[in-house]
């Protein structure tokens, strides 16, 4: 006769196994299918993935145009080198000089465009990395060449850089007295904190030195009270380049505490209300922009497959599902607004999407010019330490966290967020955007040009018609018009608010006269008979082909 004990044991071991089994099964089905969804997967096959490069016939013919498309991709590409080391001679002189001993020059050098054709295209095309002065929307290398500012200085210049320098300088003024002292506060702290409070509607405030730890706080946060392991993110959002945050290529570690669950997704409900390992819940709601994938930049740009929209109803519902089921779970719903706050509303994107958060980053325009990282929350989340175990405490401090010079400037952006004429540069701020937005889809569609641009707001981003494996060459046509972008090339465009009519129309045409120059290269050259699906399977043979060793 069976023994009672062990088949009880047993029952419960099977039922056990049986639930975890079911579970593991929820999260893999609330994964996005694609790589960005499965960050272990995606780490594993970045590592798979050979290291090569194009020699010339293939750097000018990697798609088997017609001869005469890439006579002509030769001779657009030599005139377009020579035109470079003209005017960019003493820029791109100290870059080359500086390169070597600049790990992050290295990288976004080398990360410009795919990979197959970087080591050509830096062999010949010769960029500056060095700019000396600012005014208006416009940039000045030092060579002298003036571009109109794309680069939005990844986010931080809402207003113009003439704002932040005259921030810098009435806040430095505010708090020369003080000068250079931490770990005590200038009084300006206080008043910073009372602004943070109101736009945030939350109770509480910590100042770090970055966006990246203002996350890495919260996270931290998050897990201390609710005693729990795991952190929720969506695919391809980025908050910061701490571990946790960036599971997958990138980190040298694999996931640990992480999930990467699908954007805008019932099956993500479904495992927020089931699961009881979940500390809170990342949003950066710049994925509105473009759910479940990752920043466009032009490393990967290797076909024309881009896509991007914003159905900004869509997105407010998907956060306030997302802010019934954290409240019924009490997982922390964290807001990542380091990027978007400000930008999108004078209350961020808590004001524009309609959702409250428990936890609120910023970070970047709010420094008024300077680095900073701010974190709002509800007082109960805040706490770091606890009455009852005094030993059991979230310890984070930090030497630089509110030293007077940026909190001198950080007061001044606050005053003047407040002020009538900064407010009413947010009047039918989406309106003007949208409708600017419009106005240059129908300056390419007027000539027939395979671009478009779609955006959130100031956030812009460039998508391309027709199936090519050449889109990456077109930042460096924009570059040549006079078009500053940042080395993610055509992926990311920002507008600061600063841009009147003017200067708007002056962007127009210089885009378009790229994009005319970039047709006129050959690049788009029209009779590419090859579907984007195509080209990524060709790239793929091709990378299959070098990791055999068969090529
Ligand atoms: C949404 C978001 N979170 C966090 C960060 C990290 O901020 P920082 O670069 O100041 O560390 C960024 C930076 O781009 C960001 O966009």
């Amino acid at each position: 006769m069976t023994d009672p004990v062990l088949f009880t044991a047993a029952a419960t071991a099977g039922t056990y196994a049986l639930v975890r089994g079911y579970q593991r099964l929820q999260l893999s089905l609330a994964k996005h299918p694609s790589l960005t969804g499965h960050t272990r997967m995606a780490k594993r096959v970045a590592g798979l993935i050979p290291g090569y490069a194009y020699d010339e016939a293939r750097f000018f013919g990697s798609d088997d145009a017609p001869p005469e498309v890439v006579a002509r991709r030769r001779a657009a590409f030599a005139d377009l080198c020579a035109w470079y080391a003209a005017r960019f001679e003493r820029s791109s002189a100290l870059t080359a000089q500086a390169r070597d001993a600049i790990s992050d020059l290295q990288f976004t050098g080398a990360y410009r465009v795919p990979f197959q054709y970087s080591p050509y295209l830096r062999q010949h095309l010769r960029l500056g990395s060095f700019v000396r002065a600012s005014s208006g929307v416009e940039v000045e290398d030092l060579d002298g060449n003036r571009f109109h500012d794309l680069t939005g200085s990844y986010g931080v210049n809402l207003f113009g850089y003439d704002f932040y320098k005259s921030c810098i300088a009435e806040g430095s003024a505010r708090v020369e007295a003080l000068g250079p002292v931490l770990g005590q506060y200038h009084p300006c702290v206080a008043e910073n904190v009372q602004a943070l409070r109101r736009i945030s509607g939350l109770d509480e405030v910590s100042f770090h030195m970055s966006g990246t730890e203002a996350v890495m706080q919260a996270v931290r946060l998050a897990r201390y009270h609710t005693g729990r392991t795991h952190l929720v993110r969506f695919p391809g959002a980025y908050n910061g380049w701490w571990e946790d945050v960036q599971p997958g290529p990138g980190n040298p570690l694999a996931p640990r505490h992480t999930y990467t669950l699908r954007d805008m997704h019932e099956r993500t409900l479904h495992v927020l209300r089931t699961r009881r390992d979940i500390a809170c819940v990342l949003v950066n709601p710049l994925q509105a922009l473009h759910p479940n994938a990752g920043a466009p930049g032009d490393s990967s740009l290797i076909d024309s497959s881009r896509r991007a929209g914003v159905d900004r109803g869509a997105y407010a519902r998907w956060l306030r599902q997302l802010r019934a089921v954290c409240t019924e779970r009490g997982i922390v719903l964290i807001l990542d607004e380091v990027f978007v706050g400000f930008r999108l509303a004078p209350g961020g994107a808590q004001e524009y999407f309609g959702v409250k958060a428990d936890l609120v980053t910023y970070g970047k325009t709010l420094g008024g010019g300077l680095p900073v990282g701010v974190l709002c929350g509800r007082a109960d989340l805040m706490k770091r330490y606890r009455e009852d175990r005094p030993a059991d405490i979230c310890f984070a401090r930090g030497t630089f966290n509110a030293p007077p010079y940026v909190m001198g400037a950080m007061n001044v952006f606050l005053q003047r967020l407040d002020s009538e004429p900064v407010r009413s540069l947010y009047d039918g701020l989406d309106a003007r955007w949208s409708d600017r937005l419009a106005r240059m889809n129908a300056a390419l569609q007027a000539e027939g040009l395979p671009v478009r641009v779609a955006g959130l707001s100031t956030i812009w981003t460039v998508l391309y018609t027709e199936p090519s494996r050449y889109n990456w060459m077109f930042q460096f046509y924009l570059r040549q018009q006079g078009l500053g972008l940042s080395w993610v090339g055509s992926g990311r465009l920002i507008f600061s608010l600063n841009y009147g009519e003017a200067e708007f129309g002056e962007v127009v045409s210089r885009f378009v006269a790229a994009a005319r120059a970039m047709r006129e290269g050959g690049w788009w050259h029209g009779q590419s008979k090859a579907s984007n699906r195509e080209i990524r399977r060709s790239v793929l043979k091709e990378m299959l082909a070098r990791r055999l060793g068969r090529a």
